[in-house]
């Protein structure tokens, strides 16, 4: 009985002190909302002399499967403005992925885009979703973002420009369209 008295003592001490503690008074400020378009290349370098894209895990089955089912990758890719390796840099992917699909070759991706560029400097932007990599073209969402792009959404569309087929080595060219503030 004592304790049931010390208990509710104590609960009405912490709404006491919850009711007199301010609530969230940050005003967003958000401007119109705006439509960015956004294109460049990544490059995911498997093998290289600094990878850019590795293998981190795998289930003792992933080597076995055609679909590379439970391997798991880290990637820190460079976007570029051109094609080629050697052209503006803009910023980097850095993330996750993993083959998730026992039917295709399919991965789940999870990153952030970092830019470097003027424009966008030290701004994020968040992506998410599913990868069928031999689709010509997939579509990944902007989950969310920093700095200018603070509440973000959008969409992403990827293709595959090119695998070098000795070291899987691969360059794809993304559009991505966001929505922000
Ligand atoms: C981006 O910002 C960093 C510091 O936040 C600065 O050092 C760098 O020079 C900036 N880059 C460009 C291209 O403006
Ligand atoms: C990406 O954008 C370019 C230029 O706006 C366009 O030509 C191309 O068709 C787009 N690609 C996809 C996959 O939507």
């Amino acid at each position: 009985m004592r304790e049931n008295t010390a208990l509710a003592t104590g609960m009405v001490s912490l709404l006491l002190l919850f009711s007199s503690m301010p609530i969230c008074q940050a005003k967003l400020r958000l401007g119109e909302p705006k439509v960015s378009c956004i294109e460049f290349y990544l490059h995911d370098l498997l093998v290289a002399e600094k990878p850019t894209a590795v293998i981190v895990a795998e289930a003792n089955m992933a080597k076995a499967s055609p679909t590379l089912f439970g391997e798991v990758v880290v990637v820190d890719n460079p976007l570029t403005k051109g094609l080629v390796l050697t052209s503006k840099v803009i910023g980097k992917a850095q993330g996750l992925h993993a083959y998730s699909s026992q039917s295709e070759l399919s991965l789940i991706e999870a990153m952030n885009f970092v830019f470097t560029d003027v424009k966008f400097n030290s701004s994020t932007l968040t992506v998410m979703g599913r990868n069928p990599v031999l689709h010509k073209v997939r579509e990944l969402s902007i989950i969310g973002g920093s700095g200018a792009f603070r509440l973000a959404c959008g969409y992403i569309l990827k293709q595959t420009y090119s695998v070098d087929l000795t070291t899987q080595n691969a360059v794809v060219h993304y559009n991505v369209t966001v929505l922000h503030y």
